[in-house]
């Protein structure tokens, strides 16, 4: 799969990929350490330590030393996409089977294990003593913070009242603390002031706010021959989504009674049935241009963070194009 970001940032790219080619996840069993090749060979955007090494950017050019904990966040966050899918019980990740579909739910639960285990000895590497309790201190946060997101957002399926504000903080937590991480770690390690590293970590987490609405949008609205993961999954698994909530809101008498039918309805009789019925009410209310709103204000609140960082604006400008990009992104 092509990498979105790899036009705007190759040589950074380039070397992120480099690196994570001279990891070694470890040999036997196979059925342990296999699977970790195979989601990591997947390829995927690489957000995370892009944004590390990007927020590092912003105040050293010696980046060598921020690779492999940049790579922590990569190692990380698919660690959380082994456990993911087999919660949401997702068939396609990257355009292939998911671990649990092509091996088994222990396999993915427990080479998930080992890649968090990984991501700790990555990010522990390279850096100086006096910043390493720091640094752990904020990855254990986030992680727990990660997977209180993940089991607001299990919950949520059978809740039938859950609000705006419950859905945002369910995002934040999944996977907005993330991105506000990989970037403060860039910081971080890049010797930045506290207060620069706050404002770069609480940008990241503004478009991480912005990046989940637009994968919640891209669940509904993607090109299934790109998009690389099942098209309508978040319907079928009555997601509260900001798409779904939005609806629920503003539907009218016959589209509360089309979300009656099918909202909350487990296991779904017909799958293709009600992803369009639901889809329908969405393009009814213009639901994708409210999420699209919503995501533009995100993106106008990360750049305030990003302006007030005490850098020449002329080092801020791969961040904002990135931030751009992700904005308009399909995969
Ligand atoms: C998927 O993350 C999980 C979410 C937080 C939405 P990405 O969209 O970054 O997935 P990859 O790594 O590019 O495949
Ligand atoms: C996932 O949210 C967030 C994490 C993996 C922690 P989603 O469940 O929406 O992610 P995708 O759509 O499966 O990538
Ligand atoms: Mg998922
Ligand atoms: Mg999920
Ligand atoms: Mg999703």
């Amino acid at each position: 799969m092509t990498t979105t970001f790899a036009r705007v940032q190759p040589d950074l790219s380039l070397l992120l990929n480099q690196a994570l080619q001279t990891l070694d996840y470890g040999q036997q069993p196979a059925t342990l350490y296999d699977p970790i090749r195979y989601i990591m060979g997947l390829g995927g955007k690489r957000l995370r330590p892009l944004l590390t090494l990007l927020g590092g950017q912003l105040f050293t050019d010696e980046l060598a030393p921020l690779v492999r904990p940049a790579l922590a966040t990569e190692v990380f966050h698919n660690f959380t996409l082994l456990h993911d899918d087999l919660m949401d019980q997702a068939p396609l990740r990257r355009g292939q089977p998911t671990v649990h579909e092509r091996w088994n739910a222990n396999v993915a639960i427990l080479s998930g294990d080992v890649m968090l285990v990984r991501a700790y000895e990555l990010l522990t590497e390279n850096v100086p003593p006096a910043l390493l309790p720091l640094v752990l201190r904020r990855f254990s946060q986030t992680a727990a913070e990660v997977c209180e997101g993940q089991q607001w957002d299990m919950n949520f399926e059978t809740e039938t009242s859950v609000s705006i504000a419950q859905y945002l903080d369910m995002i934040r937590l999944k996977t907005a603390v993330l991105l506000g991480f990989a970037l403060e770690l860039g910081a971080m390690l890049a010797g930045a002031s506290t207060a620069d590293a706050d404002h770069l970590r609480q940008f990241g987490v503004d478009i991480g706010l912005a990046f989940q609405l637009r994968d919640d949008l891209l669940d509904v609205y993607g090109d299934p021959a790109t998009f690389g993961k099942q098209v309508g999954g978040d319907i079928l698994a009555d997601k509260k989504t900001f798409l779904l909530l939005t609806a629920q809101a503003q539907a009218g008498p016959a589209q509360r009674a089309v979300l009656g039918q099918y909202v909350g309805v487990q296991p779904v009789p017909d799958p293709v049935a009600k992803v369009q019925a639901i889809r329908g009410v969405y393009d009814a209310l213009d639901i994708r241009a409210q999420t699209e709103a919503l995501i533009n204000d995100y993106f106008q609140d990360a750049l305030l963070h990003l302006e007030r960082l005490a850098v020449p604006a002329a080092r801020k400008k791969p961040l904002r194009a990135l931030a751009l990009q992700l904005l308009e992104r399909e995969v």
